[in-house]
């Protein structure tokens, strides 16, 4: 049997516009082409699991609408190899969108408007245990109700999963909630939110010790996601600096999400931890080179040939 992961999380399609600069308050700017893509966070990480992952099984938990984007959402992850069997409908919302401004250095601005996301509810979190069952690893996100993410991290373990939690949209977390996370993996905003911190940039010198007051918090192990100088890695025994790889930007929509399902996929392959978080920053820095979420993340054979 292949190793399964699975992805509890998002659908949404991106509706995404370039632009020079991105708008300031009261400000509108001209943008330039408008783009459709397939997004969302939960789907973006299944999208890179199922994309790299040849040799691994790899499941959708999800809500969309009864809307052509659902079809279209829903079709993306099944050509990236993801079973949808466990991504439902719901009548009472349309599918998630999220609204993308992407500025010439690859920065954006997004704003998402949930939908059918909202309707993953945590009292039906139970009859997801099928969709769980045999998983290496459950990977979450925090675009579906912050009750249902409880639960089903709760069911993950029960089932004896690991599980990764990416705190993205960044928002303070309950103690509770953190302890139920094998991996956590922010990025330098999401920690500072996260340790009640003002948001700054992080100095590589600073990464330590805000790594380990992230898995002071409950976590098993934490990944800090830190863009172009790679990621760190600390589990109360082992730090690593697995350093970046630089590209020209075009986009960085979904650059932490393909880093997720990489990681998840390496682990699942039962690769050693450098190695994985080599491999995950690999395909992620593929991602920021091309436009959109899902249409950016690259195929194993182009991870395993980037030489950065
Ligand atoms: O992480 C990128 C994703 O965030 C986009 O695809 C958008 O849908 C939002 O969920």
């Amino acid at each position: 049997m292949k190793p399964i992961v699975c992805v509890v999380g998002s659908l949404n399609m991106d509706f995404v516009v370039k632009v020079d600069h991105l708008p300031a308050p009261g400000e509108t700017v001209l943008g330039r082409d408008f783009q459709m893509f397939p997004g969302g966070k939960g789907a973006n990480q299944a999208c890179a699991a199922g994309k790299l992952g040849s040799s691994v099984d790899v499941r959708m938990v999800g809500r969309v609408g009864y809307d052509a984007f659902a079809d279209h959402l829903k079709a993306s992850l099944s050509a990236a190899g993801v079973d949808v069997t466990y991504v439902h409908a719901t009548q009472s919302q349309p599918t998630g969108i999220a609204l993308i401004w992407v500025e010439s250095a690859g920065q954006n601005s997004i704003v998402v408007a949930a939908g059918a996301n909202n309707e993953l509810a945590a009292s039906e979190v139970e009859a997801l245990r099928a969709a769980m069952r045999d998983a290496r690893y459950v990977l979450f996100q925090l675009e579906t109700p912050l009750d249902t993410v409880e639960a089903a991290l709760k069911l993950a373990r029960e089932e004896g999963a690991k599980t990764i939690l990416d705190p993205a949209p960044a928002q303070p977390l309950s103690l509770d909630l953190l302890r139920l996370a094998d991996i956590l993996t922010p990025n330098e905003t999401e920690a500072c939110i996260l340790l009640g911190r003002a948001v700054r940039h992080v100095e590589l010198s600073d990464v330590p010790v805000l790594a380990n007051q992230l898995r002071s918090m409950g976590p098993q192990s934490v990944v800090l996601k830190l863009g172009e100088k790679g990621c760190y890695y600390d589990d109360g025994v082992k730090q690593i600096h697995s350093p970046g790889f630089p590209v020209k930007a075009c986009d960085t929509t979904a650059a932490g999400d393909t880093f997720n399902g990489a990681l998840a996929i390496a682990l699942a392959e039962g690769q050693p931890i450098e190695t994985a978080l080599r491999f995950a920053n690999r395909a992620a820095a593929i991602s920021i080179t091309r436009i959109g979420a899902q249409a950016s993340i690259p195929s194993r054979m182009e991870v395993d040939q980037f030489s950065g």
